[in-house]
């Protein structure tokens, strides 16, 4: 039975623990509420306040966000529109990766980056202790030991509560684990985008959170004819039908769909309450 639209609301994807935490399993993602390539500020901020109170609202209780999005606009638009925050609501923020220019996204996980970049995130988003912080990709050129070490040293002396990490494999997991806990991974994973499979795999036997980033598969996952033919079959648009399938995939899937759009966001929540059966996804497989 479908939910009326006024019903909705992101508890109703149930909820998943982050380390002592527990967050409502859908979230919102924050990068698309800068200017366009994740660059600058909005265009409209009180529209981009809108979209945030109304997540917020709509139940959401996680919001991720980077140092990198704007770069720092993104964290310091998220304390204008929400701070004092609400006591639930968690913040994820990332660091590691730096924006010479709108085109660049270029990776730093130096020791001395990281500590700079969380000092950073802490004032921008006024707060004493990040809740979650992941190291948003490793750097090639920096041992990821001492990348994940500098993490579990500030969260050591108080600065971030827990540690996750993004854009990694089994075998970095499985290092990152031997120097911290980790309780979230956050890699690209949707309906078409399915390389992240063994990674998922781990989280679900180690029970810890996956993040799937670009959960609609963006603009050409939304085009992808076999998720258009799907999602009419089912009555539904191809966002909520990505967004049904990532909560159906696994109980430690947490997606974190991104829209400047409140309809956009409002249809999104709403998938919350679908459930599809198993053999609803057969031929999305
Ligand atoms: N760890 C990483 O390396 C990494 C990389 C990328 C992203 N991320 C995180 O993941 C979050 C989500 O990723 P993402 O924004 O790239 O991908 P996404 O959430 O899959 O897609 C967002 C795009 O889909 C559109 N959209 C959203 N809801 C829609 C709907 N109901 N109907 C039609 N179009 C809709 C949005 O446009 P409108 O604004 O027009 O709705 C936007 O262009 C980001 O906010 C960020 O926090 C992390």
């Amino acid at each position: 039975m479908e939910v009326p639209l006024e019903q909705t609301g992101a508890w109703l994807a149930g909820t998943i623990d982050l380390g002592d935490l527990t967050v409502n399993r859908l979230g919102f993602g924050a990068m698309r509420l800068c200017g366009d390539s994740a660059w600058g500020r909005p265009k409209d901020r009180d529209h981009a306040h809108r979209v945030l109170h109304r997540a917020v609202e709509l139940g959401v209780n996680f919001i991720d966000t980077a140092d990198s999005y704007g770069p720092e606009a993104n964290e310091s638009l998220i304390a204008q529109a929400l701070y004092p925050y609400p006591p639930d609501l968690v913040i994820a923020t990332k660091g590691g990766l730096v924006r010479p220019d709108r085109r660049s996204w270029v990776q730093d996980g130096r020791p001395e980056h990281l500590r700079g970049a969380v000092e950073g995130s802490l004032q921008r988003l006024r707060l004493e202790r990040i809740d979650l912080y992941q190291l948003h990709a490793p750097d090639p050129n920096v041992p990821f030991a001492e990348s994940v070490g500098a993490l579990a040293d500030l969260q050591r002396i108080g600065k971030i509560r827990h540690i996750g990490i993004s854009n990694i494999t089994v075998a970095q997991l499985d290092l990152a684990r031997s120097i911290a806990p980790i309780v979230s991974v956050q890699n690209a994973y949707n309906l078409r985008n399915h390389t992240s499979e063994d990674v998922l795999a781990a989280c679900e036997r180690l029970g810890i959170a996956f993040l799937p980033w670009y959960p609609l598969g963006g603009k050409r996952g939304l085009r992808a004819l076999k998720v258009k033919q799907a999602a009419t079959r089912h009555g539904l648009t191809h966002a909520a039908l990505s967004i049904a399938w990532l909560l159906a995939r696994s109980p430690v899937m947490l997606p974190i769909p991104g829209t400047r759009s409140i309809d956009h966001l409002e249809e999104n929540v709403h998938a919350a309450s679908l459930r599809l059966a198993p053999e609803d996804f057969d031929d999305l497989r």
